[in-house]
């Protein structure tokens, strides 16, 4: 029996109509696109799950305290009413605003990292990586081992292999390692939730080596909702209790405010200790003036940060959140009575198929993650991306294409936006995909990439 969808815990109140298009029209739109989807135009897609990040459809609360936005360029009110808010739920004294969550990797990396320095991660997400990888300094996934296999099922697969972190500091040389960075709930492995133990054991390692410990928080919300669900200890705690709690095993924050805020933009950077950390402080207001501006708007206006100060209290909401991992439940449930692998059990914000599960035949160089994505388009109209090596790119020092852990195609689920139809929509197409799969012989090959960050603009052929 499949699992049952939980029904939405809000009404709508404003539609944005999407447009249908035949399988010819997309076959041409795609090739158009070089095969690469974020080339597309948005008019073009039907159910965009391209990602979950500044898509969501913001609540009454968040649109209506846009209102009363102060735009004032120094000494804001919504800033302040922001930094209340942060240091009120996550503990942390000084809350920095920026644009976006790449901006807070952008402003801090290179404060903590320069040639020969390693960030070591649960695992990074591209553009955090790009960030390491930018300031000179190289970067380290370390993933408890069942996180790598998607047909494992087993709870918290997005933490870090705490253990292979010692023993990385021993053989790296602990000068030598710039920062650590939990990821919560780890993307790149499928929206993988991390236990609170593990950002206990994580933390603990941090202060006895004096390791700056930065939470990579982009969906915490969510990562909270599985603590309370699968580990024991806080079966009873309220939700903002657990991301109070999450958030005293870090020193910083990096956070894209696009995810668990549900905004349409805003990131923050986030310091916990103000006095003890007040040089860190100076050098990050600094940086955000160049970069972003004012550092008490940070390259958002006033509204944005109005929003973003009514989202962090909003979706913490249970109800909300049953609903929201409710969604990925009833999806991973259809593709479980169809025989479709996915990372396994469902994570947090998306389903990430397995790609190469689906096309064991097609080689990482030739990008299964990517294959599938393509395939979802020219069936349905559903835009998606690879979670794979075709995202991953080439060894900075080699140039030679990295072979992934994973080869997904992810489905990112945008907040409050799509209904049980359109689920349905999404599985029926992986279901027409999975009977057809066998004719696709081979993959892509890429005619034109940047040096990083290639799948944002990269074009490419399908390999005859
Ligand atoms: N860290 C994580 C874990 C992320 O998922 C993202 C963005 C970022 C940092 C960067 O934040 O986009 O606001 O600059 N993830 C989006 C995604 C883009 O589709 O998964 P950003």
């Amino acid at each position: 029996m499949s699992v049952k969808y939980v029904a939405e815990p809000f009404r709508i109140k404003m539609v944005e109509p999407i447009k249908m298009t035949t399988p010819e029209e997309r076959l041409e739109k795609i090739k158009e696109a070089d095969y690469n989807l974020f080339s597309l135009a948005s008019e073009d897609v039907y159910i965009d799950l391209l990602t979950d990040s500044g898509t969501g459809a913001m609540s009454q609360e968040q649109w209506s305290a846009m209102f009363i936005g102060d735009e004032a360029y120094a000494g804001g009110r919504s800033y302040r009413k922001l930094l209340k808010a942060g240091e009120d739920v996550f503990g942390y004294e000084y809350i920095q605003p920026v644009h976006q969550g790449r901006a807070a990797e952008k402003i801090l990396m290179p404060l903590l990292l320069e040639e020969g320095k390693f960030a070591i991660s649960n695992m990074h997400f591209d553009t955090t990586r790009a960030h390491v990888i930018l300031a000179g300094g190289r970067a380290i996934d370390n993933i408890v081992p069942e996180g790598k296999k998607p047909e494992v099922r087993s709870k918290f697969k997005g933490n870090m292999d705490v253990a292979k972190l010692e023993a990385l500091i021993a053989e790296k040389g602990v000068e030598n390692i710039g920062m650590i960075i939990q990821t919560v709930t780890n993307n790149s492995a499928g929206g993988q939730p991390v236990s609170m133990q593990n950002m206990r054991d994580l933390y603990a390692v941090g202060q006895k080596h004096g390791i700056v410990v930065c939470i990579d928080a982009a969906r915490h919300a969510e990562n909270a909702f599985f603590i309370k669900r699968d580990e024991a200890e806080f079966k009873d705690w309220a939700i903002k209790d657990i991301v109070k709690e999450m958030f005293s095993y870090g020193d910083v924050i990096t956070m894209s405010c696009k995810k668990d805020f549900n905004v349409n933009m805003g990131g923050i950077l986030a310091v916990k200790d103000a006095v003890a950390n007040d040089a860190l402080i100076q050098s990050i207001k600094a940086s955000c003036i160049n970069y972003e501006g004012f550092y008490t708007y940070g390259g958002l206006s006033g509204r944005d940060l109005e929003a973003m100060a009514v989202g962090i209290y909003q979706y913490m909401d249970e109800d909300y959140l049953a609903y929201r991992i409710g969604q990925m439940e009833y999806l991973a449930g259809r593709l479980d009575e169809a025989g479709i692998a996915y990372q396994a059990p469902v994570g947090g914000h998306g389903v990430y198929v397995d790609a190469k599960a689906l096309f064991p035949h097609i080689p990482y160089t030739e990008f299964p993650g990517q294959v599938l994505a393509v395939e979802l388009y020219k069936e349905a109209g559903i835009r998606t991306c690879d979670i794979g090596s075709y995202m991953i790119g080439n060894d900075p020092d080699t140039n030679e294409q990295i072979e992934s852990e994973f080869e997904f195609t992810r489905l990112a689920i945008p907040r409050q936006v799509y209904t049980q139809a359109h689920f349905d929509v999404m599985a029926d197409a992986l279901i027409a995909i999975k009977e057809r799969a066998h004719t696709i012989k081979r993959g892509y090959k890429i005619n034109w990439e940047p040096p990083i960050l290639r799948h944002f603009q990269s074009k490419l052929e399908p390999i005859e």
